[in-house]
């Protein structure tokens, strides 16, 4: 089947003239992969107009996020529209919190261009070959690992938001460094959200405890270290 067809099977026409739009105008050329699917995304390799690899994201229109996305446009204090704008909406607060944790200097892809559902940013890998989720490849220092992803944390969170889906599903080794990705569930923190930070903080423990590394900080210390106390 030519890969147009292949895309119209798996993309309504809406996602399809975006592709479009980007290609256009050289941020994209080519999607090949994917490299990523889930129950909503899919995500790409590509190369802009200057062959720079890039990674590219489409959020889903399907039903599945209608499901869930307005309690969660509550959560970031925005009126939920019509569905398709829901679907934009949601693509444009990833990209808003992946911008805030790039210029912080967190370890993330460079945040290029968010056009309606789509968010082109830098490709966390080489030649093609995306750096593994670090649930697959776990050939890293412990030690420096886990200081650095808690530093992240309380960076993120002193800076005002939490990323809110961090596992080692979430972070890439890239040359043995951790870099974050999907901040599709990233909030604001505020005392409503206090909660998805500790859920944070305790998945990465979790997550360093299975691995045998000995020296984990306790929830109270990281919230302490940020200026928090746990009132949970
Ligand atoms: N910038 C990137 N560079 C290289 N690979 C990436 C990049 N972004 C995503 N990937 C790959 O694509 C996979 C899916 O990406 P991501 O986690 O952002 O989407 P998702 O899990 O489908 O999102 P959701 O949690 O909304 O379902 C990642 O596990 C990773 O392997
Ligand atoms: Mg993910």
């Amino acid at each position: 089947m030519p890969k147009s067809k292949v895309f119209s099977h798996v993309f309504d026409e809406e996602t399809l003239r975006n592709v479009n739009k980007l290609r256009g105008d050289g941020y994209i050329g080519d999607l090949l992969g994917p490299i990523g699917t889930g129950k909503e995304s899919y995500v790409f390799y590509s190369r802009d107009f200057h062959k720079k690899e890039v990674a590219v994201k489409l959020h889903r229109h399907n039903i599945y996020s209608f499901k869930k996305i307005p309690s969660y446009i509550r959560l970031r204090g925005r009126k939920s529209g019509g569905f398709i704008h829901q679907i934009n909406d949601w693509a444009r607060f990833e990209y808003y919190f992946l911008s805030k944790a790039y210029k912080l200097g967190i370890n993330s892809p460079e945040p290029i261009r968010c056009y309606e559902n789509i968010i082109v940013m830098g490709f966390i890998g080489e030649n093609g070959v995306p750096s593994k989720p670090a649930i697959k490849d776990s050939d890293f220092d412990a030690e420096h690992w886990y200081s650095t992803i808690i530093k992240f944390i309380i960076d993120m969170a002193k800076n005002g938001f939490i990323h809110g889906d961090l596992s080692p599903y979430n972070i890439l080794n890239w040359n043995k460094e951790p870099y974050l990705i999907d901040f599709s569930q990233a909030l604001k923190l505020s005392p409503l959200t206090k909660d998805f930070l500790i859920r944070d903080i305790q998945n990465i423990n979790k997550w360093f405890l299975s691995l045998r590394f000995g020296r984990i900080e306790s929830v109270d210390t990281i919230l302490g270290n940020i200026g928090l106390e746990n009132d949970s």
